[in-house]
């Protein structure tokens, strides 16, 4: 089985024609992004990842994994933007919800938390005091090494670590990920004697979470990287063929560069599960970054029914008209539940006895995509058959796939930032930081 994307209710938005059209731009852009010639072809080392990456280091990862995984109360992950979303989005979407609450005899690994993401001082303080009592591991990963928020938060929990632990003692339980040669953090963890992971030059930040940057976490919290691999490597094939009729992530490209002509500029990202809020995190960090540049691209954004039903819901159905959504949808879940049959049916639920909550979530989901495509917002649908790592290793290398061809479709470098400066400038300059750094 495979992820399928689904476009049949968009028909009466889109003529066959239309996406023919697309064909030979979207074959210009792929034959760009293969050869490495377009834009930023430099950062384009996620394509064939799934199949090249480093042995070694893999095996490495998983080994520091499992010793962190049998040793650890609690492990930090310091990372923000492409450094963290990726295995954030894998936790929760593959280990159980509540997997913080769980014993750690049931989890068989540690509580997981994240740091370094943004600089609230009630969340880090907060986050320093539940970890009193814990054994503590960190994985601080920056690919420049020079982010402040990453660093920041580093600098606290290394001296937590140190004053705790000793410096030998936190030396072993500090994992640096960052870039191979230009990073501080390298300088720092070669001082210091920290394990250190590479994360490729050729791959950038938010296409980075199939290297260590994702894969150390996700090895720590039990997932099974072998098989998020496995998916991302058939997903290299699934998403190969140059033609938009045979490669699902182009077909999905393609579909939505046409809705942005005509006017449809905002993509909502749907989704019916908790445990997906942050693969559509992750998500909005891929296309809006990539995309969203020379005054162009789509602006992504999420929602999470059936709760946004009784929010955003009615925007969605009766505002402005320049939405799309995508829907993502887990076919088939672990766990089941279904309504129990009651003597009493005061609350007129009966007729739903012995109905499952998937069920019905199916049918939230196919009646809410019928009455936004009705009501002028047309739904794509991204199936997904079970929410496990192979899954989400499939997942992860459609969307990059085709995030890389609709930023080429738009004319712009899909792989840099260069807008994400204008923040820092100002508020270094406003912090005092000396012109020499
Ligand atoms: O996609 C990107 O490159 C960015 O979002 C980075 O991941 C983010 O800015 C963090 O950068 P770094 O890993 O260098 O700390």
């Amino acid at each position: 089985k495979q992820i399928a994307f689904d476009c049949a209710l968009v028909t009466e938005y889109m003529m066959q024609h239309e996406l023919e059209q697309m064909a030979p731009k979207v074959r210009q852009a792929h034959d760009m992004l293969s050869a490495g010639t377009g834009p930023g072809g430099k950062h384009t080392g996620w394509i064939r990842w799934p199949e090249v990456y480093n042995r070694a280091e893999y095996a490495r990862i998983k080994r520091t994994g499992e010793t962190i995984r049998n040793r650890a109360e609690a492990f930090i992950v310091i990372g923000i933007g492409g450094s963290y979303l990726g295995a954030r989005a894998a936790i929760e979407m593959l280990c159980p919800a509540f997997y913080n609450q769980w014993s750690r005899a049931c989890r068989k690994a540690p509580e997981v938390y994240f740091a370094g993401h943004q600089m609230s001082a009630s969340y880090t303080a907060n986050l320093l005091r539940l970890i009193e009592e814990k054994e503590v591991y960190i994985n601080v990963i920056s690919k420049s090494g020079t982010t402040l928020e990453p660093a920041l938060a580093f600098r606290l929990f290394r001296e937590l670590l140190e004053k705790r632990y000793g410096k030998e003692g936190a030396r072993k339980r500090i994992i640096v990920t960052t870039d191979n040669t230009h990073s501080p953090l390298k300088k720092i963890a070669e001082r210091e004697g920290y394990e250190t992971f590479g994360i490729p030059d050729n791959i950038g930040g938010r296409y980075a979470v199939l290297t260590s940057v994702g894969l150390l976490p996700m090895a720590v919290a039990g997932i099974d990287v072998d098989t998020v691999l496995a998916g991302a490597a058939d997903a290299v094939r699934l998403c190969g063929t140059p033609d938009v009729d045979g490669n699902p992530a182009y077909r999905y490209a393609a579909l939505r560069r046409l809705f942005y002509d005509k006017g449809k500029t905002i993509e909502l990202l749907a989704s019916y599960e908790p445990g997906l809020r942050y693969v559509a995190e992750w998500w909005k960090q891929l296309f809006g970054e990539s995309e969203g540049k020379d005054g162009k691209g789509i602006f992504p954004a999420s929602l999470h029914f059936s709760t946004d039903f009784h929010s955003m819901g009615q925007y969605v159905q009766e505002g402005r008209r320049d939405l799309f959504m995508t829907t993502l949808w887990v076919e088939a879940l672990r766990e089941q539940i279904t309504v129990p049959q009651m003597a009493d049916d005061t609350d007129g639920l009966g007729y739903l006895s012995g109905v499952s909550l998937h069920e019905m979530n199916r049918k939230a989901c196919e009646g809410a995509m019928l009455a936004h495509t009705q009501g002028g917002v047309p739904n794509l649908r991204i199936i997904v058959p079970e929410a496990t790592p192979y899954y989400f290793g499939q997942l992860v290398y459609f969307f990059e796939k085709a995030c890389g061809i609709s930023g080429y479709l738009f004319g712009v470098n899909p792989f840099d930032q260069p807008g994400v400066e204008a923040y820092k400038r100002n508020m270094f300059r406003l912090l005092g930081k000396p012109k020499t750094m």
